[in-house]
This record gives structure tokens, C-alpha cells and sequence, in this order.
């Protein structure tokens, strides 16, 4: 057996898919154990360019099985029309690429109305969700009301449970959101139907998984978002509603936490937001827009502008503690290429006083401000290092503080979007 569980450490699009992707080719399984279609993982093939927002990232190779385990919310139409758009571009063609649990929980058409409705009502408090109901499926879930992706193969429980559901639901969407309401019959014949599609990706995953771990495979566990906006630990109220750490790799997908062996934390080099929420190190004049221009740094999935600003290391410290992490991989450092000085931030000022966590009251947090170190950049483009020794020294040396401020070795750096544009420093299998 050999696991590796791959987290995002800041506050997502750190450009997890394409580690995921590039660390794939030596996985037999790929798992994604939370979030939906909130995601938004690009990959860069010969030229290609793909996203997937609920497919794990392994789906571009053949012979790997991709699991969407229980821990996910899962928007069939999305997940059907993602399949189909692959499928025309020459990959997934084999159902058995891809296996769905039948415990995931089902995002329903008034999921997504309540989550637009909500923040429209928010205003300026607002969350900046992404609008894909993500967190009133995850509510469902708590609240035992959910619909799940196995029901979907059950025509009269499915039925029985829509109706007693959108009671509350159409209660909600009229009165308080000032939406038409929605036809039950409607829904349930909308969900049989994406039900049959699915059918044959359907499986009680963690029988498949469990017998994957028992026979010695490669199990990569691919994380969503950032640990930032982890439900707990995150920024809270400025998070997503699951569990983003490492930690739930076990619980999302129904493994042991003796069957997680390493897990590697994706870093940019810079620090990225989309949405709403205080973010210490962010650069709002010309400096944000040059890096938001030379990172393409505008969301995979909402096309939102991402807000940029400085590498922070209380930030990434807060991730190496919460995930356990084993390694770093350090992503997009090439767009750091003829800024100089570059700043980092090394600690936190609030209220005159020094400190070096996260604090967890929010306003708090907005508060703070982040005390820098210059260090110097480099001119030299690093899209063709291939090395670590092709790297400019100044280039080694930011890649070497890092390691030096978190304890925690730096085992990959990605110069380019490409799959080639990586320099391998550890192997994770
Ligand atoms: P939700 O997950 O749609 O409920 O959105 C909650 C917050 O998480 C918002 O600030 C989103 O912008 C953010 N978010 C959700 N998914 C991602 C992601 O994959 N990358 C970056 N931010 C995300």
C-alpha cells in the first residue's frame, strides 16, 4: 500500500489539479473525498487545456479508477455533462474510469436556489459562494434531509423522499426567497432519469477502495479548495461547508487514518482569494493586478477576478499544522519572475501585539496586519528549468526560506502550467 493525500494550503486554486494530474501517472486510484463542482481543476495536456469542477483529475489516464467517494455533494447534470465533454475530446472512454458512492449526497435544484437566494438576501455580508448549492446540500446532509446518490436507483424511495422534503423547500423558495416554486413531480422525474445515466458508475465505493488499500495499490486522495477554507479551521463564516484537511480524506472516502501515509500540501508561490473575506497580504494596486495579469489568476469555475497579494507564512504555517503536512509542492513560481523585491509575510500584528497563528474570530483576523521580509527576485523566465538546479539562486533560496519557516521539505516546484513544467524532488510512491 502506499497513500498520499494532496490538500490545497492557502485558500484554493493553488493549482491542485495539476499536481493531482502530473502525480496520477504513478496512482492506480484517485479519490476525491470532498466538496462538488465548486471545484475547478485545470489540466494542460499537449496543448489542451481541460477543467473538471467533479471528475478527479486521474480521469485523463486510461487505466486509473477515479472514485467520487461518500464525502462529496454531487450535481448529477454536472457530472453527466462533464462526462460528455470529455468523452467528445477523445478521454473517459470507459464507464469503469469512474465510480460514484452511493452514499454521496445529491446537490437538488432548490439547493441552488436557496444558496443564490441567500446571499442575494446577505448583501454586502454576502459569502461569495459559487452559487452551485454546495453548502444547503451539506446542510441536507446534517440534517438528515439529504437525497442520496444511490436513491437515485430507487424510484418509489426516491419519490417518497423528494416529496417530504420540498415542503420545506418550496416554504422557503416562495416566502422567503420570492422564487417560483418548484414541481416535486418535475424534480423526481429529473432525478430518475439522471439516475439511470449514472447507473453504471454506482458502487458502494469503500468496498472498491478498501480492496485497492489491501492490494498494495498507489491511492492518491485528491483535496478541494484550500485548508483556509476548511469549515472548521478555515475563515470562518468565509469558508465552504466541508471539511477541507487532510484529515477527512479518511472519513470522506471510509478508510482508516492508518491507511494515510503522507500528504503533500500545494502552495503558491504568491497567496490568491476568490470571494469575500480579510486576506492580511493582499496587494489591491498595480502590483495585485500585474500578478492577477502574468497568473491568469481568474476562477476556474465562476470566472471570477481572484483578489492576489503576498506569500504568507502564518497562512501556510496554519496548513503544515492542521494537514500533518509531509511535503510542499510549490506551484506558479515562474509568474514571480521580474518582481524584485519580493515580500513575504512572517508573523502578524494585532492590536500592536506580535503573534503567529490564525486567530479564530474573524474580525480579529481582519485586523491583523502582517509583518514582511523583502527578499530578492530574479529576473531569469523559469518555464524551461527542469531541475533544481536550473533555478536562479535567488530563485533556490526563496524555494529554500519556505522550507526553512515551515519545517517541511519542498518536494516538487511547477514553472508552467504544462505537465513537463515540474521539477520532481521527492517521489511520492
Ligand atoms: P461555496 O463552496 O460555493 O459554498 O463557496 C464558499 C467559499 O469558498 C467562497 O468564498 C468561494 O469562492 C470559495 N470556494 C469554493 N470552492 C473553491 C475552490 O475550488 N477554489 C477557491 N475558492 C473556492
Amino acid at each position: 500500500m502506499s497513500t498520499l493525500v494532496i490538500v490545497g494550503a492557502q485558500w484554493g486554486d493553488e493549482g491542485k489539479g495539476k499536481i493531482v494530474d502530473l502525480l496520477t501517472s504513478r496512482a492506480d486510484v484517485v479519490v476525491r473525498f470532498q466538496g462538488g463542482n465548486n471545484a475547478g481543476h485545470t489540466l494542460k495536456v499537449g496543448g489542451e487545456q481541460i477543467i473538471v469542477h467533479l471528475i478527479p483529475s486521474g480521469i485523463l489516464y486510461p487505466n486509473i479508477t477515479n472514485i467520487i467517494a461518500n464525502g462529496l455533494v454531487v450535481d448529477p447534470s454536472v457530472l453527466i455533462s462533464e462526462k460528455a465533454a470529455l468523452r467528445e475530446r477523445g478521454h473517459f472512454q470507459k464507464d469503469s474510469q469512474l465510480l460514484v458512492s452511493d452514499r454521496a449526497q445529491v446537490i437538488m435544484p432548490y439547493h441552488k436556489i436557496i444558496d443564490h437566494g441567500r446571499e442575494d438576501l446577505l448583501g454586502k455580508a454576502k459569502i461569495g459562494t459559487t452559487g452551485r448549492g454546495i453548502g444547503p446540500a451539506y446542510e441536507d446532509k446534517a440534517s438528515r434531509m439529504g437525497i442520496r446518490v444511490g436513491d437515485l436507483l430507487r424510484p418509489a424511495s426516491l419519490r417518497d423522499r423528494i416529496y417530504n422534503v420540498m415542503d420545506e423547500k418550496n416554504f422557503l423558495i416562495e416566502r422567503r426567497f420570492k422564487r417560483p416554486k418548484l414541481n416535486p413531480e418535475e424534480v423526481v422525474q429529473e432525478y430518475l432519469s439522471y439516475g439511470e445515466q449514472l447507473a453504471p458508475h454506482i458502487a458502494d465505493t469503500t468496498i472498491v477502495l478498501q480492496s485497492f488499500v489491501r492490494g498494495g495499490s498507489h491511492v492518491l486522495f485528491e483535496g478541494a479548495q484550500g485548508t483556509l477554507l476548511d469549515i472548521d479551521h478555515g475563515t470562518y463564516p468565509f469558508v465552504t461547508s466541508s471539511n477541507v484537511v487532510a484529515g477527512n480524506a479518511c472519513a470522506g472516502s471510509g478508510v482508516g487514518p492508518n491507511v494515510i501515509e503522507k500528504c503533500w500540501g500545494v502552495v503558491k508561490a504568491y497567496t490568491t482569494r476568490v470571494g469575500e473575506g480579510a486576506f492580511p497580504t493582499e496587494l489591491t494596486g498595480s502590483l495585485g493586478e500585474e500578478l492577477r495579469e502574468k497568473g491568469g489568476e481568474y476562477g476556474a469555475t465562476t470566472g471570477r477576478p481572484r483578489r492576489c497579494g503576498w506569500l504568507d507564512t502564518v497562512v501556510l504555517n496554519h496548513s503544515v499544522r492542521l494537514n500533518g503536512l509531509t511535503g510542499i509542492t510549490l506551484t506558479k513560481m515562474d509568474v514571480l519572475t521580474g518582481i524584485s523585491p519580493l515580500s513575504v509575510a512572517i508573523g502578524y500584528e494585532l492590536d500592536g501585539k506580535p503573534i503567529d497563528y490564525i486567530p479564530s474570530d474573524i474580525n480579529e483576523f481582519g485586523r491583523v496586519k502582517p509583518r514582511y521580509r523583502e527578499v530578492k527576485g530574479w529576473d531569469e523566465p523559469l518555464s524551461d528549468c527542469r531541475s533544481f538546479d536550473d533555478l536562479p539562486k535567488n530563485a533556490r533560496d526563496y524555494v529554500e526560506m519556505i522550507e526553512h519557516m515551515s519545517g517541511v521539505p519542498v518536494t516538487l516546484v511547477s514553472v508552467g502550467p504544462a505537465r513537463e513544467q515540474s521539477i520532481l524532488r521527492k517521489t511520492p510512491f
